[in-house]
């Protein structure tokens, strides 16, 4: 016999997870603060709907297993109401886009009712929720042992049929590998946006866009991204693109700027994952309109771009793995880097064939750039990579990430004129200087 699990919270992503739960056998009790969307999932559904808290729980066998899929305001106040009826041992999942720390604080509260807690990213929109995410659980490491085999039930499986669901670690870990994994996405969204302004300023039409970007998908860019850019990009209603209809301007609903915050606290360097925070921020101010046509089509063109693509896909994950170190490393979470690259392969937004190879990598390397292979790949592109950077400038585009990425590369391949900078502190502000010849600090007298 399944166990009877309780979601509180109908909106999509509840909803559509809710279904999932059902679609693998288990009885299901749900609950939403509007009670007509509660009504209206059990008449479609066979689950038990309820009006009230506290009936909803009493419906649950003890340790009760509820999964809260509600906006991240409004979860603090559902677990104070919830705390009123918990009981030892009962199991809280936080499955939205909780901010990390918010899920320490909640951890800390409900250990006072002896009440688990699992803070849980879950990645793969509405489809994904439905026919399995990628499922990043932190907390308590009993509470994910007593529900292992039902998260591993409802999440993506990959080919090999592993489930994409590993503990991720304490606190609230699995909130932030989530975080990370959602500035990685918006890093490489913005790429792909960048190569697609790129191939118009070549006179690409939109059904040969559609085509490069199916045809990248079909190599070493194989991805859940570039295949919906080439669907989205050939969409048309009424003989009209859509894409040429919809506004200029991207939104976000914060976690990669929380992620862009928290690399300043961490110390971790991610501009290329920062530069696509800004960009949609960038966006919503006033802004050029249109893409000049600069140059003829080529196919040395969509080969470089490929390149391009491939070369700063290695660098943004090389910023988000990096960044998931020092914050493994503060918090002594422990972090499984190759398993972490293990359940992204499935089920969420960025999963790509390209996360196979790094699960391997992060088995023997802490870095990307150590591993040979790829450090090959980065050679040998390396001069088309240049190329399509140069014709990126030359085409007057936007592509904030494209250059990051680049220069995020040349960073740690060149000096970086760091001892100008420190000797202009040391002049103005006599803030000393460490010199590479002898130990200690040092202090000029830069006028003398
Ligand atoms: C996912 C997505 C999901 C959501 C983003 C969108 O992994 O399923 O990341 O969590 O689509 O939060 O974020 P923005 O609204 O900030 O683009």
């Amino acid at each position: 016999m399944k166990n009877q699990i309780g979601i509180i919270g109908l909106g999509v992503m509840g909803n559509a997870l809710a279904r999932n739960i059902l679609n693998q056998g288990y009885s299901l009790s749900v609950y939403n603060k509007t009670f007509s969307k509660t009504n209206s999932f059990v008449e479609n559904y066979s689950a038990e709907g309820y009006a009230d808290l506290k009936s909803f729980l009493d419906s649950l066998k003890k340790p009760r297993i509820i999964i809260l899929m509600i906006s991240d305001f409004a979860v603090d106040q559902m677990i104070d109401e919830l705390l009123f009826y918990l009981e030892e041992e009962d199991i809280l999942i936080d499955g939205g886009n909780s901010f990390y720390k918010d899920t320490f604080k909640r951890i800390e509260k409900v250990h006072k009712n002896k009440v688990l807690y699992l803070g849980m990213g879950v990645s793969g929109g509405e489809k994904g929720a439905l026919e399995g995410p990628s499922l990043m659980p932190s907390g308590d490491k009993k509470a994910y042992d007593y529900v292992e085999n039902i998260l591993k039930d409802i999440a993506a499986k990959r080919s090999d049929s592993i489930a994409c669901v590993q503990y991720i670690g304490p606190e609230g870990s699995g909130h932030f590998v989530k975080m990370v994994h959602n500035a990685i996405e918006y890093a490489i969204m913005q790429l792909i946006a960048e190569s697609y302004s790129l191939l118009k300023s070549f006179g690409y039409d939109l059904d040969e866009i559609a085509d490069i970007f199916d045809h990248y998908n079909q190599g070493r860019l194989q991805s859940y991204l570039m295949e919906i850019t080439s669907k989205i990009v050939n969409y048309q209603k009424k003989d009209e693109y859509l894409i040429e209809k919809i506004k200029d301007e991207a939104k976000q609903k914060g976690t990669g700027k929380w992620c862009a915050i928290s690399s300043f606290e961490y110390e971790a360097a991610i501009p290329t994952l920062i530069e696509a925070v800004q960009a949609r921020t960038f966006s919503q101010q006033p802004h050029g309109k249109d893409i000049h046509v600069r140059h003829n089509k080529s196919n040395e063109l969509v080969d470089g771009i490929e390149k391009l693509l491939y070369l700063s896909i290695i660098m943004i994950y090389e910023q988000g793995f990096g960044l998931m170190n020092k914050a493994s490393e503060t918090h002594h979470w422990e972090l499984n880097l190759s398993a972490i690259a293990s359940i992204w392969q499935e089920g969420c937004i960025i999963k790509s064939s390209f996360l196979k190879q790094l699960e391997e990598v992060f088995k023997k390397h802490k870095s990307i750039l150590e591993d040979e292979n790829l450090q090959n790949e980065i050679n040998q592109a390396l001069n088309s990579w240049m190329n399509t950077i140069i014709k990126m400038m030359s085409s007057e585009i936007y592509a904030p990430v494209s250059c990051s990425a680049w220069t995020y590369y040349m960073g740690k391949k060149t000096a970086l004129g760091m001892n100008l900078i420190m000797a202009q502190r040391d002049y103005f502000g006599a803030h000393g200087y460490e010199r590479i010849d002898q130990q200690g600090q040092f202090h000029s007298n830069w006028n003398q």
